[in-house]
C-alpha cells in the first residue's frame, strides 16, 4: 500500500511539473520563459504591458499571473509614493527612505567601489519598496553649468562617468532591480528641453555624449535605459531611429526595455518603429482627473491597438516590445532569487555618510586652517542658510521623503558637542518657493526679505567668533539646482558675494562651504582661506561635514567637472550657442567640453577638473613605463610611485591624462584614460600600474565612422588633478 501510495504520489507530482508552463518554471532560461509567455498572450494584454496604467506602474499579464511593473524616481533614493494618477504624494507614512548623497558627489569620491555600494544600497530600497525599476542613474554630461540638472549627473568627463555608472548598475541589479539609465540622449540643459533640437558632431556624439550609456550597456549591463525629452536629428529621442534603433539596439546588442521619459512621446507611429518599448507619463486631457480611460489614450495604447486591427503596423515590432517587457519581469520580479531588500536601514544611512564623506572636495585650505581644532576653538559662528535648509526636498523629480536629514548645523552642534558653543545667524534668505515635487504646486506668498539688516547681523557676529563657517551655495529651488529649467548666471543668489566677502574681512578665519551640484563664481577666492565644496549629500550630510570640518575624515574627493572663473570660459557659453534659439542647438563646442575645452584656449579655471586637497600630503616619483613602443595589439604599462609624506592617513586620486602628439584630426591637450583611488598610511609609498592600450588612444573619426588609433608619439600624464600635473612619460605607438 505505501509503495502505491508513493508511486501515486510520483506521477502525481511529474503531471504537475509537465503541466507547469515555462514562463512559471523559475529554472527555465530566461528567453524560454519569454517566448513562452509571449506566445500565450492576446493581442490586447500585448499592448497593455507597453504603456503605463497610472503614474509610476504598467500592468502585467493578470490573466498568466504576471505582476506589474513599478518605476521610481531615482537616483538618489527612492522617491515617495504618489497618488495613482497624481503627481502628488500619496501621504503613506511608511515610504520615507535614506536619501543618498546626489551623483556629483558620488562622481566626486572618484572610487567606483562606492558606485557599487550606493548602487547596491538603493536598490535593496528599491526592492524593499517593490519597485522593480529605478530611474536612475543620470549620465548625461556636464556641458554647462547653468544646467539645472547637473547634482543628478556625474561629471563632464565620458572616462570618469562610464567608470561610475557601471558598479552603480551592477550594484542596483544585484537586486533583481533594473536600473534605468537615463536620459538618452544629449540632455544637456533644462531650457527648452521637450523640445530642443541638438546639432553634434558624430565624432562628440562618440567621444563626449555616449561613452557612459554605452558603458552602462554593455559593461554594466543596464536592463533598461530612458529616452530623453529633447529631440535629436528632428526626431524626440524617446522615438529616436538614430539613437535607439541603430546606436542603442543595433550597435550595441541592448536587450532591455526603452522607457520613454514622462511624456516624452509624441507620435504613435514612430514610437513603434523608432525604438521605444513603454510609454509613460503621457499628458493627455483628463489624466489630472484619473478618468479610467486616459491610459487608453496613450500613443501606444488603443491608436496603437487599432493600427494592428487594421493591419497597418506589423505584430512583429509589437513583439519585440513584449519580448523585452517580459524579459524585464524575468530578469526582476519573476526572477528565481528574489530577496525582499531593506528599507531606511542604518546600514544604508552609514553607506551614504561614507560616500558623502568621500565625495567632499577640500578646493582650498590656506594657512592650515583647516580641519578645525575643537580643543582650541571656543565660540564657533555657523552662518547660511544652507546650513539649516533641507536639501533633500526639491529639485524636481528627484525630490525624496527622507527618514531623516542632519543639517550642517546638526552635524556641527553634535561633533562640537560641550567642547564649543556654536551659534548660528541666517546672514542671508531665498524666497519661499513652491513645493518642487509637486508639479502643480502654486507660489507661495512672498515675504520682505531685508538683505542688508541679515547681513550686518552675521557681520556682527562674525567678529566675535574663533572661526565662521559660512554654508551657502545654491539649493533646490527653481532656477538653482532644479529640473525643468537653468541657472540664470554662475554667480551666487541671494546677494551671497557680499555677504561673504564682508565675512572674511570681519574674521579673516572664515570657512567657505558651498552646497550645490554645480560649479559657481567666487569672486572672493583669493580672500578666503578655506573652501569646501560639500555638494547634496541626503540623509547624513551634516554629519559628513563635520567629520571633514574636524577632520576625523580626511577630504579625498576631486571636481568631476571644472569650476571656470567666468561663464565666458566655458565653450558652450564662449561660443553662444547655449541656449539655442528655443527650437535648435548646435554644439559647437564639439569635443571640447569642460578642461578639453579650457585646455584648447589655455584658459586657467577657478578650480580644475580633478582638483581635491587633503589634510596630508603625497609626493609623486618619476613615471616609468615596460617599454616605449607597442603596436595596436599591445599594451604599455606605466608605473609612478606615490608616498604619504605628511603625518596622517590620507587618499589620493591618481589620475591619468593621455595627450597625442601629432593627429590627423584635432584633438583635446589631454584626456582622462585612468585614475586610481590609493589609502596611505602616513609615511606610506606605493607603485601604481596604469595599463594603456589602443582605447585610451583613440579618436572618433567621422568621416570612417570609426574609432581610429593613429600612429605616433604619445605622452602619459600623471598627476593629481587635470591642471596638476607630476609625472610624464613618452611612448610610441607604431
Ligand atoms: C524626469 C525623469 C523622471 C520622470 C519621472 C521626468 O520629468 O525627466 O528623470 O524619472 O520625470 O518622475
Amino acid at each position: 500500500m505505501k509503495k502505491i501510495l508513493t508511486l501515486l504520489f510520483l506521477v502525481l507530482g511529474i503531471a504537475t511539473f509537465a503541466q507547469t508552463p515555462i514562463y512559471l518554471n523559475s529554472n527555465a532560461p530566461v528567453e524560454d520563459r519569454v517566448e513562452d509567455a509571449l506566445q500565450r498572450m492576446t493581442l490586447a494584454e500585448k499592448v497593455a504591458i507597453i504603456h503605463a496604467q497610472s503614474k509610476f506602474s504598467s500592468p502585467g499579464v493578470p490573466r498568466l499571473g504576471i505582476p506589474e511593473n513599478w518605476m521610481s524616481d531615482g537616483p538618489h533614493g527612492i522617491r515617495a509614493e504618489v497618488l495613482w494618477d497624481e503627481w502628488y504624494g500619496a501621504n503613506w507614512t511608511n515610504d520615507s527612505c535614506i536619501a543618498f548623497p546626489a551623483l556629483t558627489a558620488l562622481a566626486a569620491t572618484w572610487n567606483p567601489e562606492l558606485a557599487e555600494l550606493y548602487g547596491k544600497s538603493i536598490g535593496e530600497e528599491a526592492r524593499y519598496r517593490n519597485k522593480n525599476v529605478l530611474l536612475g542613474p543620470g549620465v548625461n554630461i556636464y556641458r554647462t553649468p547653468l544646467n539645472g540638472r547637473n547634482f543628478e549627473y556625474m561629471g563632464e568627463d565620458p572616462f570618469l562617468a562610464s567608470a561610475m555608472v557601471v558598479p552603480y548598475v551592477r550594484g542596483v541589479q544585484s537586486n533583481n532591480v533594473a536600473a534605468c539609465v537615463k536620459h538618452f540622449a544629449l540632455n544637456n540643459q533644462e531650457k527648452y528641453r521637450d523640445h530642443i533640437n541638438v546639432t553634434v558632431s558624430e565624432r562628440a556624439l562618440h567621444e563626449i555624449y555616449l561613452p557612459a550609456f554605452k558603458a552602462a550597456v554593455q559593461q554594466g549591463k543596464a536592463w533598461a535605459i530612458m529616452g530623453s525629452y529633447n529631440r535629436y536629428k528632428q526626431q524626440h529621442c524617446c522615438h529616436n531611429q538614430y539613437l535607439l534603433n541603430d546606436i542603442l539596439k543595433n550597435e550595441w546588442n541592448f536587450d532591455g526595455v526603452v522607457i520613454s521619459d514622462w511624456g516624452g512621446v509624441h507620435d504613435t507611429k514612430e514610437a513603434i518603429s523608432n525604438g521605444l518599448d513603454m510609454e509613460f507619463g503621457t499628458w493627455t486631457s483628463g489624466l489630472n482627473f484619473g478618468q479610467s480611460n486616459v491610459y487608453d489614450s496613450y500613443f501606444l495604447a488603443q491608436p496603437y491597438l487599432n493600427l494592428l486591427k487594421n493591419k497597418e503596423t506589423n505584430e512583429d515590432i509589437l513583439n519585440d516590445k513584449v519580448r523585452r517587457v517580459l524579459r524585464l519581469i524575468f530578469r526582476t520580479n519573476m526572477s528565481p532569487d528574489l530577496n525582499y531588500g531593506s528599507f531606511g536601514s542604518p546600514e544604508h544611512a552609514a553607506a551614504g555618510r561614507k560616500i558623502a564623506e568621500e565625495g567632499i572636495v577640500l578646493l582650498q585650505n590656506n594657512n592650515g586652517l583647516l580641519p578645525v581644532d575643537i580643543e582650541k576653538t571656543k565660540k564657533i559662528l555657523v552662518v547660511g542658510e544652507n546650513a539649516i535648509k533641507a536639501m533633500t526636498v526639491g529639485g524636481g523629480s528627484s525630490s525624496l521623503k527622507a527618514k531623516y536629514e542632519i543639517s550642517p548645523l546638526s552635524g556641527i552642534r553634535f561633533r562640537a558637542g560641550n567642547k564649543a558653543e556654536v551659534k548660528y545667524v541666517a546672514g542671508y534668505e531665498s524666497p519661499a518657493t513652491k513645493e518642487q515635487d509637486v508639479k502643480d504646486a502654486k507660489e507661495p506668498p512672498q515675504k520682505k526679505i531685508d538683505v542688508i539688516a541679515l547681513r550686518n547681523e552675521a557681520v556682527a557676529a562674525a567678529k566675535d567668533a574663533d572661526i565662521v563657517l559660512f554654508i551657502g551655495g545654491l539649493n533646490k529651488n527653481t532656477g538653482q539646482d532644479c529640473e525643468g529649467d537653468d541657472r540664470n548666471s554662475l554667480e551666487l543668489p541671494y546677494e551671497q558675494d557680499a555677504l561673504i566677502a564682508d565675512l572674511i574681512e570681519a574674521n579673516p578665519k572664515t570657512v567657505i562651504i558651498i552646497i550645490s551640484g554645480n560649479a559657481v563664481a567666487m569672486p572672493w577666492v583669493k580672500q578666503a582661506p578655506a573652501i569646501i565644496e560639500a555638494w547634496y549629500n541626503g540623509t547624513e550630510a551634516g554629519n559628513a561635514l563635520a567629520s571633514v570640518l574636524f577632520g576625523d575624515v580626511n577630504p579625498s574627493g576631486k571636481l568631476p567637472f571644472t569650476f571656470p572663473v567666468r561663464l565666458q570660459d566655458n565653450g558652450a557659453h564662449a561660443l553662444g550657442d547655449y541656449p539655442g534659439d528655443g527650437e535648435n542647438e548646435t554644439y559647437k563646442d564639439d569635443i571640447f567640453v569642460g578642461y578639453r575645452w579650457l585646455d584648447k584656449e589655455n584658459i586657467q579655471p577657478l578650480f580644475p577638473f580633478g582638483h581635491g586637497l587633503s589634510y596630508t600630503t603625497f609626493h609623486y616619483g618619476k613615471a616609468t613605463a615596460d617599454k616605449n613602443k607597442m603596436t595596436a595589439d599591445e599594451h604599455i604599462t606605466v608605473s609612478v610611485s606615490v608616498k604619504n609624506t605628511g603625518t596622517i592617513a590620507g587618499a589620493e586620486v591618481v589620475q591619468l591624462y593621455i595627450n597625442d602628439k601629432k593627429s590627423a584630426l584635432p584633438r583635446p591637450v589631454k584626456e582622462l584614460k585612468g585614475f586610481q583611488k590609493i589609502f596611505l598610511q602616513a609615511g606610506e609609498e606605493r607603485l601604481i600600474k596604469f595599463t594603456i592600450d589602443k582605447n585610451a588612444l583613440s579618436y572618433y573619426d567621422d568621416s570612417k565612422s570609426a574609432w581610429i588609433a593613429e600612429h605616433g608619439e604619445f605622452e602619459a600624464w600623471i598627476g593629481s588633478s587635470s591642471a596638476d600635473i607630476k609625472a610624464k612619460i613618452n611612448f610610441e605607438l607604431y
